[in-house]
């Protein structure tokens, strides 16, 4: 339920474009795709050249924005072990966007780097699965496919390699040839922040994902919306500073796209070491969040809603034999049951993941607003009003 009245006074007012002051004056602005500047290409080929030209390894980061903080699971450090070390030290990314019990599935992993992230998931996934990179820089392309096949047959075994990369713009994902509906999981690390057009990019994963399917990736968010003197700025831009959005704002985006209940799966404050950088940034204080969206048309609400339905986590999901982490509110463990409010029960029920999860109940009866917390933005203030 919303407290907007029919005239949609809660809607941001339309600001003018301010491109030639830079200065940003509302969200209308930010959805817009203007949150760098007009300039898209300008920014793109910024972001080429500090991939392409500027950085050799993750030695040469300014900020640890880039880099992942925390040990990922498990199964992910083995199947790192046996990744090629030049595509090791060409990682860029803040989070590990690896969802487990992935395998037999289609993952598309975009702005896939030197690749690392797609070399784990093509083991992942195993060989009736398949993984594509996208990335638009000709340098890091070239590395992520130098070891690819030989990675797939030698390495992994595989009769045929399962894993490729296309140069591509995130944002045209139909120029780079991904049809409607034929991905199950698209995965991201440390991206999207660089994008001019953050909406077409949302836009095109919710067009590219089979109904059921997950985007689940890590990315650089901000406590507040950045000044234009730091969006533009081409350092802050290459270290997935400048380009942040406010993470109130992203899920207003979500929200706007179909995404309609982004979970946050984990969180954690980046340091920003060096000393100008920091002074250009003021208090502003940024994220490596790692978010979990999923395609399930007519099943998630804005709102979590309460239907009197449970779910139970069978706990044969690899490398989670004994509970299920879905978000930061949920952690199911094996066997138990649970109720779970209706964009929940569909999360776990209706998508990839559901040979996994039992789920009783329908929505024939509804019981009202379902206390589902802590998600911060995701959440209602108070029961019966989300917004204004
Ligand atoms: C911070 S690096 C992360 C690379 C990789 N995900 C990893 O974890 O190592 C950003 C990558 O995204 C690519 N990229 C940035 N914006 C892009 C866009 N609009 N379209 C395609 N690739 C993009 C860059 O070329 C670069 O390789």
């Amino acid at each position: 339920m919303s407290c907007c009245p029919p005239n949609g006074a809660c809607k941001p007012k339309p600001s003018p474009p301010s491109a030639a002051t830079g200065a940003v004056s509302g969200i209308s602005e930010l959805l817009e795709a203007q949150q760098l500047g007009t300039d898209q290409k300008g920014v793109l080929d910024s972001v080429k050249e500090y991939y392409g030209e500027v950085l050799t390894t993750s030695d040469d980061l300014k900020t640890s924005a880039c880099c992942t903080a925390g040990a990922p699971p498990p199964l992910v450090r083995d199947a790192l072990k046996r990744v090629p070390d030049e595509v090791k030290a060409k990682y860029y990314g803040c989070g590990s966007p690896f969802p487990m019990g992935i395998e037999g599935l289609r993952v598309l992993d975009l702005g896939s780097g030197s690749g690392r992230d797609c070399y784990v998931c093509a083991a992942l996934v195993g060989e009736r699965g398949s993984v594509t990179g996208v990335d638009m820089t000709q340098a890091q392309l070239a590395v992520a496919r130098k070891y690819a096949d030989e990675y797939c047959s030698q390495t992994l075994g595989y009769a045929a390699p399962n894993m490729r990369f296309v140069e591509g713009e995130i944002e045209y994902l139909d120029k780079a040839g991904v049809p409607d509906s034929s991905v199950d999981l698209v995965i991201s690390n440390c991206v999207i922040n660089l994008s001019p057009d953050k909406a077409r990019v949302l836009r095109e994963v919710y067009r590219v994902l089979a109904a059921g399917g997950e985007m689940h990736f890590s990315d650089v968010y901000c406590d507040r919306r950045l000044p234009a003197e730091v969006r533009t700025h081409p350092v802050l831009l290459g270290e997935c500073l400048g380009g942040a959005l406010y993470m109130e704002d992203f899920v207003r985006l979500c929200r706007q796209v179909g995404f309609l209940d982004p979970r946050t799966l984990s969180s954690s404050e980046i340091e920003v070491r060096d000393k100008e950088l920091k002074g250009l940034l003021g208090d502003a204080r940024f994220y490596s969040i790692t978010y979990r969206l999923f395609k399930l048309p007519e099943a998630i609400e804005t709102l979590c809603e309460d239907y009197g339905q449970a779910c139970k986590y069978k706990g044969t999901i690899p490398g989670a034999p004994h509970s299920y982490v879905l978000d930061d509110h949920h952690t199911f463990q094996a066997g138990k049951w649970y109720e779970v409010c209706g964009n929940t029960a569909a999360m776990v029920g209706d998508s990839w993941m559901g040979k996994h999860f039992e789920v009783v109940g329908d929505r024939s009866t509804h019981y009202g607003l379902f206390a589902c917390g802590p998600a911060p933005a995701a959440a209602p203030a108070a029961p019966g009003g989300a917004c204004c």
